[in-house]
């Protein structure tokens, strides 16, 4: 691979504009330093409150220029895109609610996006986002950061080749304890406990979005019909912290779901094995550098990245040799890095490598939320087989 393909194709890094993800917040930093990483994007201004002197005072602490520090959003996107030097991309990565105007406002001024799960907080404003990012050529990355693990891109790339034959079955987990007490929710917090501000379902929006389209990247199958129950395992808590479902895949495939955010002592448990009729692949989020192979009929195996059995889209994904442990920062990199390339070709009508287009986009984004109002659609409906 080239030093830095963006800088080779344009001659300069994309420039960034980020939105939210100040103090306080956990995945603005992760989105920053994966925009950094490969040195394929400068950040160079960006709203990291709703509350414009917050937000001057992150943007100050976070080394932004004076020059281009803003009140709004609004008045960032209109200023960004009437400079010759403005912003290429926007990041957005604020409360749940705010993702779709966003993101319409930054497509409508022709920036492309990078963009938080979930997509957004309604169907409807989910297959409408989706229009625009197709009416517009721009592009549209979500950031469903676990697809960038070089393990799960070695797993979807064993699928492909044919390694795992006809996948029958999926059994995907994502198991977490961070809201396991009964206490009230951190104030900081508050938005997500707001069926307005953080949507339909708070576990599905934190993490069962992200169990979702992992079972996806990695099978290529799409969730034709979900049997679920989506509730409470907190008593007396008025939001969802647990979803089950059965899953019945367009290939015929079935699959199992299990999320929960209330498990107490369990750490970020994201958990996934897909069978075929050749064998089967596992791989755990907390252990990512391990994707167990059991082969039908002979002895299991472990693929490492960059280890013997490595195929090119895992390959892609990891930046240093065998043995070497990456994680977290390295995968999120991946989807920001795929996503850059994507971007600098678009900009110069050059044809990106084809290992680089596998981030998630807005196609994603409205799976996601069709499965999420299907599976509470079925368990309103008391476990009823509903299509997605
Ligand atoms: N990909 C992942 O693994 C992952 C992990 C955590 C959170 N998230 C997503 O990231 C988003 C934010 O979650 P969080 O945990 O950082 O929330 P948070 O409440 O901890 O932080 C939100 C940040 O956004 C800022 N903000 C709020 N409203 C804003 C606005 N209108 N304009 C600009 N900035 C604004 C706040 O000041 C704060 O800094 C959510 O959509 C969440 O689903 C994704």
């Amino acid at each position: 691979m080239e030093l830095n393909p963006v800088i080779s194709i344009l001659g300069r890094r994309l420039r960034l504009a980020v939105i939210g993800g100040g103090s306080g917040s956990f995945i603005g930093a992760m989105h920053r330093q994966a925009a950094r990483l490969d040195d394929r994007y400068e950040i160079v201004t960006g709203i990291f409150s709703s509350n414009p002197e917050k937000s001057k005072k992150d943007a100050l602490a976070l080394g932004m220029n004076p020059d281009r520090h803003y009140s709004s959003v609004q008045e960032l996107l209109d200023a960004e895109s009437a400079r010759k030097d403005g912003v290429d991309v926007v990041a957005i990565m604020t409360p749940n609610d705010t993702h779709y105007e966003y993101s319409m406002a930054a497509l409508e001024h022709g920036f492309d996006v990078i963009c938080d799960k979930p997509m957004t907080n309604t169907l409807e404003e989910a297959e409408a986002l989706h229009k625009k990012v197709q009416e517009t050529g721009l592009i549209f990355c979500l950031t469903h950061n676990y697809t960038g693990y070089p393990m799960v891109r070695q797993a979807k790339a064993m699928v492909e080749d044919g390694q795992l034959g006809t996948i029958r079955l999926i059994q995907v987990e994502y198991v977490q304890g961070g809201k396991a007490n009964e206490s009230k929710p951190d104030p900081s917090e508050s938005w997500r406990f707001d069926p307005v501000r953080g949507g339909p379902s708070l576990v599905m929006g934190d993490i069962g979005s992200h169990a979702h389209n992992l079972v996806r990247f990695i099978s290529g199958l799409e969730v034709a019909e979900v049997a679920a129950e989506i509730g409470n395992i907190v008593p007396g808590r008025a939001v969802h912290d647990y979803g089950g479902a059965l899953l019945r895949f367009d290939n015929g495939a079935r699959g199992s779901y299990w999320v929960t955010q209330a498990a107490a002592g369990v750490e970020n448990c994201l958990r996934i094995r897909v069978s075929g009729t050749k064998g089967t692949v596992e791989w755990m989020q907390e252990f990512p550098q391990a994707l167990t192979f059991k082969p039908l009929g002979a002895p299991s195996q472990n693929r490492t990245p960059n280890g013997p059995g490595t195929l090119p889209l895992s390959a892609h994904s990891s930046r240093i040799v065998a043995g070497h442990p990456e994680g977290f920062h390295e995968g999120f990199a991946n989807v920001y890095s795929d996503a850059a390339e994507a971007i600098a070709a678009r900009r110069s009508g050059k044809t990106p490598d084809p290992l680089s287009l596998y981030f998630p986009n807005s196609f994603d984004g409205l799976m996601g939320l069709k499965f999420v109002f299907s599976a509470i659609a079925s368990s309103n409906a008391d476990g009823k087989w509903t299509k997605c």
